[in-house]
Protein backbone atom coordinates (compact mmCIF):
# COMPACT_ATOMS: atom_id res chain seq x y z
CA UNK A 1 0.00 0.00 0.00
CA UNK A 2 2.44 2.21 1.16
CA UNK A 3 5.44 1.28 -2.03
CA UNK A 4 2.33 1.99 -4.39
CA UNK A 5 1.42 5.19 -2.64
CA UNK A 6 5.03 6.40 -3.54
CA UNK A 7 3.70 6.38 -7.52
CA UNK A 8 1.44 9.60 -7.93
CA UNK A 9 -2.05 8.37 -9.19
CA UNK A 10 -3.15 11.70 -10.79
CA UNK A 11 -1.42 13.86 -13.30
CA UNK A 12 -1.80 16.87 -10.91
CA UNK A 13 0.52 15.07 -7.93
CA UNK A 14 3.23 13.66 -11.23
CA UNK A 15 6.26 15.65 -10.87
CA UNK A 16 8.95 16.19 -13.94
CA UNK A 17 8.18 15.26 -17.76
CA UNK A 18 6.35 18.71 -18.06
CA UNK A 19 5.82 18.38 -21.80
CA UNK A 20 4.36 14.87 -21.56
CA UNK A 21 2.42 15.79 -18.77
CA UNK A 22 0.44 19.32 -20.63
CA UNK A 23 -0.11 17.58 -23.75
CA UNK A 24 -1.45 14.18 -22.15
CA UNK A 25 -3.66 16.08 -19.88
CA UNK A 26 -4.92 17.93 -23.22
CA UNK A 27 -5.91 14.38 -24.81
CA UNK A 28 -7.27 12.93 -22.36
CA UNK A 29 -9.79 16.13 -21.22
CA UNK A 30 -10.26 15.92 -25.23
CA UNK A 31 -11.12 11.77 -25.54
CA UNK A 32 -13.58 11.98 -22.08
CA UNK A 33 -15.43 15.30 -23.62
CA UNK A 34 -15.77 12.67 -26.41
CA UNK A 35 -16.84 9.95 -24.49
CA UNK A 36 -14.33 8.06 -26.32
CA UNK A 37 -10.99 5.68 -25.87
CA UNK A 38 -7.77 7.61 -25.89
CA UNK A 39 -5.97 7.00 -28.91
CA UNK A 40 -3.07 4.66 -28.07
CA UNK A 41 -0.06 6.12 -26.22
CA UNK A 42 3.80 5.22 -26.75
CA UNK A 43 6.36 6.26 -24.05
CA UNK A 44 10.49 5.58 -24.82
CA UNK A 45 13.48 5.97 -22.61
CA UNK A 46 15.60 4.96 -20.05
CA UNK A 47 14.03 2.67 -17.21
CA UNK A 48 12.87 4.09 -13.71
CA UNK A 49 11.27 7.41 -15.78
CA UNK A 50 7.51 6.94 -14.84
CA UNK A 51 6.19 5.03 -17.91
CA UNK A 52 4.28 2.26 -15.67
CA UNK A 53 3.31 5.09 -13.30
CA UNK A 54 2.27 7.17 -16.36
CA UNK A 55 -0.33 4.19 -17.41
CA UNK A 56 -1.75 4.04 -14.58
CA UNK A 57 -2.16 7.63 -14.14
CA UNK A 58 -3.58 7.76 -17.95
CA UNK A 59 -5.88 4.92 -16.72
CA UNK A 60 -7.43 6.84 -13.33
CA UNK A 61 -7.63 10.00 -15.58
CA UNK A 62 -9.86 8.18 -17.91
CA UNK A 63 -11.85 6.56 -14.82
CA UNK A 64 -10.92 2.62 -16.53
CA UNK A 65 -9.62 0.03 -15.63
CA UNK A 66 -5.93 -1.18 -16.26
CA UNK A 67 -4.45 -4.25 -17.26
CA UNK A 68 -0.94 -4.98 -17.52
CA UNK A 69 1.38 -7.23 -19.09
CA UNK A 70 4.70 -7.32 -21.25
CA UNK A 71 6.45 -8.06 -24.69
CA UNK A 72 7.94 -11.27 -23.16
CA UNK A 73 4.90 -12.59 -21.26
CA UNK A 74 2.95 -13.23 -24.39
CA UNK A 75 3.67 -16.21 -26.09
CA UNK A 76 0.84 -16.54 -28.47
CA UNK A 77 -1.44 -14.65 -30.97
CA UNK A 78 -4.40 -16.47 -28.86
CA UNK A 79 -3.23 -14.86 -25.63
CA UNK A 80 -3.01 -11.34 -26.59
CA UNK A 81 -6.64 -11.48 -28.35
CA UNK A 82 -8.04 -13.13 -25.35
CA UNK A 83 -6.77 -9.89 -23.19
CA UNK A 84 -7.75 -7.95 -25.85
CA UNK A 85 -11.18 -9.61 -25.97
CA UNK A 86 -11.61 -9.33 -22.29
CA UNK A 87 -10.97 -5.40 -21.81
CA UNK A 88 -14.00 -3.01 -21.31
CA UNK A 89 -14.64 0.12 -23.09
CA UNK A 90 -12.40 2.55 -22.95
CA UNK A 91 -9.73 0.55 -20.86
CA UNK A 92 -6.40 1.06 -20.78
CA UNK A 93 -3.99 -1.96 -21.80
CA UNK A 94 -0.25 -1.46 -20.59
CA UNK A 95 2.18 -3.08 -22.57
CA UNK A 96 6.02 -3.13 -21.50
CA UNK A 97 8.98 -4.00 -23.24
CA UNK A 98 6.78 -3.98 -25.98
CA UNK A 99 9.65 -3.99 -28.70
CA UNK A 100 9.96 -7.79 -27.25
CA UNK A 101 6.20 -8.49 -28.42
CA UNK A 102 6.96 -11.64 -31.12
CA UNK A 103 5.86 -11.28 -34.95
CA UNK A 104 2.44 -13.36 -34.91
CA UNK A 105 1.60 -11.78 -31.19
CA UNK A 106 2.81 -8.19 -32.79
CA UNK A 107 0.13 -8.65 -35.65
CA UNK A 108 -2.94 -9.37 -33.60
CA UNK A 109 -2.31 -5.71 -32.61
CA UNK A 110 -2.67 -3.78 -35.91
CA UNK A 111 -6.17 -4.71 -36.54
CA UNK A 112 -7.22 -3.84 -32.84
CA UNK A 113 -5.26 -0.97 -32.67
CA UNK A 114 -6.49 0.57 -35.87
CA UNK A 115 -10.15 -0.85 -35.98
CA UNK A 116 -10.64 -2.51 -32.47
CA UNK A 117 -10.84 -6.02 -34.14
CA UNK A 118 -9.08 -8.79 -34.66
CA UNK A 119 -8.77 -11.46 -38.02
CA UNK A 120 -9.46 -15.44 -36.52
CA UNK A 121 -8.34 -17.95 -39.15
CA UNK A 122 -11.44 -20.77 -39.42
CA UNK A 123 -10.46 -23.85 -41.07
CA UNK A 124 -7.27 -25.10 -42.97
CA UNK A 125 -5.55 -24.81 -46.33
CA UNK A 126 -8.16 -24.07 -49.68
CA UNK A 127 -11.15 -23.69 -47.05
CA UNK A 128 -9.28 -21.19 -44.73
CA UNK A 129 -11.04 -17.93 -43.83
CA UNK A 130 -11.07 -15.61 -41.51
CA UNK A 131 -13.78 -13.94 -39.41
CA UNK A 132 -13.72 -10.32 -37.80
CA UNK A 133 -14.41 -10.05 -34.04
CA UNK A 134 -15.27 -6.57 -32.89
CA UNK A 135 -13.31 -5.33 -29.55
CA UNK A 136 -14.12 -3.23 -27.02
CA UNK A 137 -12.74 0.21 -27.91
CA UNK A 138 -9.55 0.55 -25.78
CA UNK A 139 -6.34 2.73 -24.93
CA UNK A 140 -3.20 1.02 -25.60
CA UNK A 141 0.05 1.99 -23.71
CA UNK A 142 3.55 0.94 -24.92
CA UNK A 143 6.66 1.22 -23.02
CA UNK A 144 10.32 0.48 -24.60
CA UNK A 145 13.29 2.15 -23.68
CA UNK A 146 14.25 2.67 -27.83
CA UNK A 147 11.59 3.56 -30.02
CA UNK A 148 14.40 2.55 -32.49
CA UNK A 149 13.66 -0.95 -31.29
CA UNK A 150 9.86 -0.64 -32.68
CA UNK A 151 8.86 -1.89 -35.75
CA UNK A 152 7.30 0.81 -38.30
CA UNK A 153 4.01 -1.00 -38.56
CA UNK A 154 3.28 -0.74 -34.60
CA UNK A 155 5.28 2.48 -34.13
CA UNK A 156 2.88 3.91 -36.55
CA UNK A 157 -0.06 3.04 -35.18
CA UNK A 158 0.74 5.01 -31.92
CA UNK A 159 -1.21 8.46 -31.79
CA UNK A 160 0.21 9.66 -28.94
CA UNK A 161 4.77 9.22 -28.54
CA UNK A 162 6.48 10.40 -25.67
CA UNK A 163 10.41 10.85 -24.41
CA UNK A 164 10.76 10.42 -21.25
CA UNK A 165 13.46 12.60 -19.85
CA UNK A 166 15.88 12.13 -17.29
CA UNK A 167 14.46 14.50 -14.22
CA UNK A 168 16.48 17.50 -13.25
CA UNK A 169 18.11 17.57 -9.51
CA UNK A 170 15.31 19.89 -8.15
CA UNK A 171 12.29 18.10 -9.42
CA UNK A 172 14.18 15.01 -7.70
CA UNK A 173 14.00 16.69 -4.87
CA UNK A 174 10.83 17.83 -4.98
CA UNK A 175 10.06 14.25 -5.70
CA UNK A 176 12.67 12.93 -2.58
CA UNK A 177 10.39 15.88 -0.59
CA UNK A 178 7.48 13.97 -1.59
CA UNK A 179 8.19 9.99 -1.12
CA UNK A 180 9.89 11.04 2.33
CA UNK A 181 5.89 12.25 3.66
CA UNK A 182 4.64 9.52 2.51
CA UNK A 183 6.83 7.03 4.07
CA UNK A 184 6.94 9.03 7.20
CA UNK A 185 10.55 10.09 7.40
CA UNK A 186 12.17 13.21 8.13
CA UNK A 187 14.53 14.91 5.98
CA UNK A 188 16.04 18.09 5.21
CA UNK A 189 16.69 20.01 2.63
CA UNK A 190 19.94 19.08 2.21
CA UNK A 191 19.55 15.86 2.57
CA UNK A 192 17.02 15.93 0.22
CA UNK A 193 19.53 17.98 -2.66
CA UNK A 194 22.36 14.84 -1.67
CA UNK A 195 19.95 12.23 -2.54
CA UNK A 196 18.43 14.00 -5.77
CA UNK A 197 22.66 14.62 -6.89
CA UNK A 198 22.98 10.82 -6.70
CA UNK A 199 19.76 9.45 -8.18
CA UNK A 200 21.20 9.70 -11.75
CA UNK A 201 17.83 11.36 -13.14
CA UNK A 202 15.66 8.77 -12.28
CA UNK A 203 12.65 8.29 -9.55
CA UNK A 204 12.69 4.65 -9.11
CA UNK A 205 16.63 4.93 -7.86
CA UNK A 206 15.70 8.18 -6.02
CA UNK A 207 13.01 6.24 -4.30
CA UNK A 208 15.07 3.25 -3.84
CA UNK A 209 18.09 5.62 -2.04
CA UNK A 210 15.90 6.88 -0.23
CA UNK A 211 14.90 3.81 1.38
CA UNK A 212 18.28 2.67 2.54
CA UNK A 213 18.98 6.09 3.52
CA UNK A 214 16.25 6.17 6.16
CA UNK A 215 17.48 2.79 7.59
CA UNK A 216 20.77 4.50 8.24
CA UNK A 217 19.47 7.56 9.25
CA UNK A 218 17.33 4.99 11.71
CA UNK A 219 19.60 2.85 13.20
CA UNK A 220 23.08 4.86 13.44
CA UNK A 221 21.83 8.66 13.69
CA UNK A 222 18.54 10.18 15.24
CA UNK A 223 16.62 9.48 12.77
CA UNK A 224 16.25 12.93 10.39
CA UNK A 225 18.07 12.39 6.98
CA UNK A 226 20.01 15.19 6.72
CA UNK A 227 23.45 15.71 4.09
CA UNK A 228 25.67 13.97 6.71
CA UNK A 229 23.70 11.31 6.76
CA UNK A 230 22.74 11.37 3.03
CA UNK A 231 27.12 11.84 2.10
CA UNK A 232 27.24 8.42 4.55
CA UNK A 233 25.06 5.90 3.49
CA UNK A 234 25.66 6.67 -0.36
CA UNK A 235 28.96 6.60 -0.15
CA UNK A 236 28.53 3.40 1.69
CA UNK A 237 25.60 2.18 -1.20
CA UNK A 238 28.83 2.70 -3.31
CA UNK A 239 27.28 5.66 -5.13
CA UNK A 240 29.36 8.22 -6.19
CA UNK A 241 28.40 12.16 -5.94
CA UNK A 242 27.28 12.39 -9.62
CA UNK A 243 25.22 8.56 -9.04
CA UNK A 244 27.44 6.57 -10.92
CA UNK A 245 27.56 3.52 -9.06
CA UNK A 246 30.67 0.39 -9.66
CA UNK A 247 29.09 -0.55 -13.25
CA UNK A 248 29.27 2.99 -14.57
CA UNK A 249 32.83 3.49 -13.33
CA UNK A 250 34.23 0.26 -14.74
CA UNK A 251 32.65 1.04 -18.03
CA UNK A 252 34.52 4.81 -17.70
CA UNK A 253 37.98 2.99 -16.58
CA UNK A 254 37.76 0.34 -19.08
CA UNK A 255 37.24 2.74 -21.97
CA UNK A 256 40.32 4.19 -20.51
CA UNK A 257 42.68 1.89 -19.38
CA UNK A 258 41.90 -1.13 -21.66
CA UNK A 259 40.98 1.15 -25.04
CA UNK A 260 42.90 4.44 -24.36
CA UNK A 261 39.53 6.31 -23.85
CA UNK A 262 38.28 5.03 -27.02
CA UNK A 263 36.87 5.25 -29.51
CA UNK A 264 35.89 1.90 -29.06
CA UNK A 265 32.88 -0.05 -30.29
CA UNK A 266 29.74 -0.77 -28.00
CA UNK A 267 29.81 -4.68 -28.31
CA UNK A 268 33.65 -4.35 -27.94
CA UNK A 269 33.28 -3.02 -24.57
CA UNK A 270 30.13 -4.82 -23.76
CA UNK A 271 32.24 -7.98 -24.38
CA UNK A 272 35.35 -7.03 -22.15
CA UNK A 273 33.19 -5.58 -19.30
CA UNK A 274 30.90 -8.94 -19.45
CA UNK A 275 27.43 -7.05 -19.98
CA UNK A 276 24.84 -7.17 -22.54
CA UNK A 277 25.37 -4.94 -25.33
CA UNK A 278 21.70 -4.21 -25.34
CA UNK A 279 21.91 -3.17 -21.49
CA UNK A 280 24.52 -1.00 -21.97
CA UNK A 281 23.29 0.80 -24.42
CA UNK A 282 19.45 1.44 -23.19
CA UNK A 283 20.97 1.18 -19.16
CA UNK A 284 23.87 2.72 -18.71
CA UNK A 285 25.04 4.65 -21.87
CA UNK A 286 22.15 7.19 -21.64
CA UNK A 287 22.94 8.92 -18.11
CA UNK A 288 26.46 8.64 -19.11
CA UNK A 289 26.34 10.32 -22.42
CA UNK A 290 23.57 13.11 -20.82
CA UNK A 291 25.86 13.93 -18.21
CA UNK A 292 29.19 14.25 -20.37
CA UNK A 293 31.35 11.55 -19.43
CA UNK A 294 31.18 9.68 -22.59
CA UNK A 295 30.57 10.91 -25.77
CA UNK A 296 29.11 8.60 -29.31
CA UNK A 297 31.10 9.33 -32.41
CA UNK A 298 31.19 7.65 -35.74
CA UNK A 299 34.05 5.04 -34.47
CA UNK A 300 32.25 3.89 -31.08
CA UNK A 301 32.30 5.57 -27.70
CA UNK A 302 35.01 8.03 -26.46
CA UNK A 303 35.66 8.96 -23.11
CA UNK A 304 35.21 12.85 -22.13
CA UNK A 305 38.04 14.48 -20.58
CA UNK A 306 35.38 14.76 -17.55
CA UNK A 307 35.50 11.20 -17.27
CA UNK A 308 39.16 11.04 -16.81
CA UNK A 309 38.70 13.88 -14.20
CA UNK A 310 35.77 12.38 -12.71
CA UNK A 311 38.17 8.72 -11.76
CA UNK A 312 41.37 10.59 -11.12
CA UNK A 313 43.39 9.98 -14.49
CA UNK A 314 45.05 12.46 -15.93
CA UNK A 315 44.02 13.41 -19.34
CA UNK A 316 46.13 13.81 -22.30
CA UNK A 317 45.05 14.44 -25.72
N1 LIG B 1 7.31 9.08 -7.70
C1 LIG B 1 7.94 8.47 -8.71
N2 LIG B 1 7.94 9.26 -9.79
C2 LIG B 1 7.30 10.38 -9.46
C3 LIG B 1 6.99 11.57 -10.16
N3 LIG B 1 7.36 11.77 -11.43
N4 LIG B 1 6.31 12.52 -9.52
C4 LIG B 1 5.96 12.33 -8.23
N5 LIG B 1 6.23 11.25 -7.53
C5 LIG B 1 6.89 10.27 -8.13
Amino acid sequence: KIESSLRPQFLEDYIGQEKAKETLKIYIKAAKERGEALDHVLFYGPPGLGKTTLAGIIANEMGVNMKITSGPAIEKPGEMAAILNNLQENDVLFVDEIHRLNRQVEEVLYPAMEDYAIDIMIGKGATARSIRLDLPKFTLVGATTRAGMLTAPLRDRFGVVNHLEFYTEQELKTIILRSAQVLGVEIDERGALELAKRSRGTPRLANRLLKRVRDFAQVKYDGVITEAVANYALDLLDVDKHGLDHIDRNILLTMIEKFQGGPVGLDTLAASISEDAGTLEDVYEPYLLKTGFIQRTPRGRVATEFAYAHLGIPYSE
